[in-house]
């Protein structure tokens, strides 16, 4: 199980300070079990894990296989919660550079992410990659209106259309949406294509164990039984209120005692490259949840060593507004021992024989140590490997962390209001019907 080691963070947080916060964690417990907090409606994750795996995912496992049968390559359209978690999962469980590896090796089609942009050179490019491909759309979009997904799949439908015919095309797009409202709903069922269901009590940040996540990562080869298992394991590890018991709790508690004592920022480090999209999912899942009512600690991420040759210097000298949270993987799962070179002058040779995990994990204890002594206190997440169930335990560790963190704080942990304020420009200058008037206004103030 996910653990968390407050080693070089002592200084910084007490262990009184924290513990001083369980009433109020256990008060948080007791009603978000209960369905008594802000934004209720939205507390289906709590026990998704459980009710899935008791529900059975054979339709969802039917259809990937279907996908794999009829694709060399899967586009994944959503943005937000509807593709953040299914990305961080596929890297965290698929080998680097999976999609230029033969598919025998992968298991599934290549997965290429789209909607998540307004660029027309990336969308343009993709187009390219997918050319002389027997391609499938999955087009995630809980709302069925947000504009990014929108374009990317008119797209995508049109280009589809183009290379296989309008009917071939309606077997090759999966849809995923709510189970009765929205354009996307209302599109699938008129032109009869095969959907899934989010669930309406699971918000996007907290949907990758909803068909969200879960199709296209069972598409691509993730055993998403597995991922749904590590989850389920979580939520019954993290169903006590016991800060000594609970180290998601225990998670929540600590940051929200370093924010009280001053603490802005929480950058999330880790070593692995695997883990550069779960810490896009970590990012969006608390800024998100958190960031409202002018209060949360800002969530930004650093990927070590490599950062450490860029934002290593802000960390270990720049403004002391910051703390860090460390993941690390207990098996990194792979070997790649130091070869010994004879007549090299390059100055390794006392490292020869020695393998690369371990190096790297001397500079993650070598970093931990100058980044505490350097004032920024070092949380550290154990997590045991690559494997689709260690990254569901996370993911259930996070999402029950967050609610607990937001609730702590005093805000709405569910919904995301900030969100729309862009929205509503950006529909007035792009001349939507109905924001007539706001454009008007817009264009006036651009003009001053
Ligand atoms: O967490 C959230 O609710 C958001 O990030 C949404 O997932 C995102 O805005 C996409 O929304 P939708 O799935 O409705 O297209």
């Amino acid at each position: 199980m996910v653990e968390l080691d407050l080693r070089f963070a002592e200084g910084a947080v007490s262990e009184s300070e924290w513990r001083q916060l369980q009433p109020f964690v256990s008060d948080i417990h007791r009603r978000l079990h209960a369905g008594d907090v802000p934004g209720a409606d939205f507390l289906g994750w709590l026990h998704l894990p459980s009710e899935t795996l008791r529900d059975g995912i054979e339709p969802l496992l039917t259809a990937a296989t279907a996908i794999q049968e009829q694709a060399d390559a899967l586009v994944v359209v959503g943005i937000g919660g509807s593709y953040l978690g299914a990305r961080a999962a596929l890297e965290w469980c698929l080998p680097e550079y999976f999609n230029q590896l033969p598919r025998a090796v992968r298991g599934g089609p290549e997965v290429y992410f789209a909607g998540n942009h307004l660029s027309a050179p990336a969308l343009a490019d993709l187009l390219r990659v997918l050319a002389g491909k027997r391609v499938c759309i999955n087009v995630i979009s809980k709302s069925g209106t947000t504009t990014e997904p929108a374009v990317a799949f008119r797209v995508l439908r049109a280009w589809l259309e183009e290379q296989v015919g309008p009917e071939e095309a309606r077997r090759r797009i999966y849809v995923t949406t709510d189970r009765v409202r929205g354009a996307l709903r209302r599109f699938a069922e008129a032109e009869g294509l095969k959907t899934f269901v989010i669930p309406d009590d699971v918000g996007g940040r907290y949907s990758v164990l909803t068909p969200v996540g879960l199709l296209p990562l069972a598409a691509a080869g993730v055993p998403v039984a597995e991922l749904l298992e590590g989850a389920r394991a979580a939520e019954e590890a993290l169903a006590t209120d016991r800060l000594d018991d609970n180290p998601a709790y225990r998670y929540a508690a600590v940051r929200n005692a370093l924010h009280r004592k001053g603490k802005a920022l929480e950058v999330l480090a880790f070593y692995e490259p695997a883990l550069r999209s779960f810490a896009e999912w970590w990012k969006q899942l608390f800024g998100e949840s958190e960031g409202k009512d002018h209060k949360g600690l800002f969530p930004a991420s650093v990927a070590y060593t490599t950062d450490l040759h860029s934002l290593g210097q802000f960390i270990q000298e720049g403004a002391r507004n910051l703390f860090e949270t460390v993941i690390t993987l207990d098996h990194p799962g792979e070997s790649v021992s130091l070869p010994a070179v004879a007549g090299v002058e390059d100055g390794l040779a006392y490292l020869a024989g020695r393998d690369l995990s371990w190096i790297n994990d001397q500079a993650r204890i070598a970093t931990q140590l100058a980044h505490a002594d350097g004032g920024v206190p070092n949380l550290r997440i154990r997590v045991a490997d690559r494997s689709a169930r260690s990254l569901g335990e996370l993911f259930y560790f996070f999402e029950l962390a967050c609610a607990v963190s937001g609730l702590l704080l005093g805000v709405n942990p569910f919904d995301q209001p900030g969100v729309e304020a862009y929205k509503t420009n950006m529909f007035a200058l792009l001349g939507k019907p109905g924001y007539e008037s706001a454009q008007a206004a817009l264009r006036a103030r651009l003009e001053e």
